[in-house]
């Protein structure tokens, strides 16, 4: 199942906070943040890890740590994405950041993409999307398959807040690609918003 609903009583409530209108540009970042931070967690639980030699204080022992923690690719899609990267360096801080630029087109809710810049070395990389929003997940799913050219070992994505609609394409379009989202929501509006959501997302988290 491509599409996992990340159940915890923090990132629930965390959600619940950043859906109230009144919350302000700083909180929502700082929130934004620390929900990706947790979703994260979740999302590289089955990493693999490789056997090291290293020496602790008081003898050498075998550990076991990722294998190239700097061959991860966060990709956050332009602009609301961006507000989910400070989360992810938090646990990926050698992470390198590539970014898609795309704007749904506000007439026919359509992704347009104006800005793709994947740097050399993602193949046989992990690569980790980031966007907070999957509403008819077209950005999503157009973002996937920009990063499926460049062929990394694996893509993950994580989203805040998803539609039924946006679920069912993305689990169409790219089954073989996980994503987590923390909260799945009724349906989209006339105008294809997340209902109840959390509006208008890049507005939120850059307060234009
Ligand atoms: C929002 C959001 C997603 C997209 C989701 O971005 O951040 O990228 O809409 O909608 P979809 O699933 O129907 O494609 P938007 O296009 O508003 O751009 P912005 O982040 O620059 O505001
Ligand atoms: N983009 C947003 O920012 N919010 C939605 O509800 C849908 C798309």
């Amino acid at each position: 199942m491509p599409v996992h609903i990340v159940n915890h009583p923090l990132i629930t409530h965390k959600i619940s906070v950043i859906r109230d209108k009144r919350l302000g540009t700083r909180d929502f970042r700082t929130i934004v943040s620390e929900i990706t931070l947790l979703l994260t967690y979740e999302a590289t639980r089955d990493f693999p890890l490789k056997e090291v030699e290293i020496e602790t204080p008081v003898c050498t022992t075998r550990a076991r740590v990722l294998p190239d923690e700097g061959r991860v690719f966060l990709i956050p899609i332009l602009r609301a994405g961006l507000g989910m990267v400070p989360g992810m360096l938090d646990i990926f801080p050698l992470g390198k950041v590539a970014h898609i630029g795309l704007r749904r087109n506000e007439r026919t809710a359509l992704p347009e993409t104006y800005y793709y810049n994947l740097p050399e070395g993602i193949e046989g990389a992990t690569a980790i999307i980031v966007d907070p929003m999957l509403a008819t997940a077209g950005s999503l799913s157009a973002a996937i398959s920009l990063v499926k050219k460049n062929r990394p070992r694996v893509i993950r994505a994580i989203c805040l807040i998803a539609a039924p609609e946006g679920r069912e394409r993305i689990e169409r379009d790219h089954p073989d690609v996980d994503v987590y989202v923390a909260a799945m929501d009724e349906r989209l509006d006339e105008r294809k918003y997340i209902v109840p959501g959390l509006g208008d997302a890049g507005d939120r988290m850059f307060g234009t």
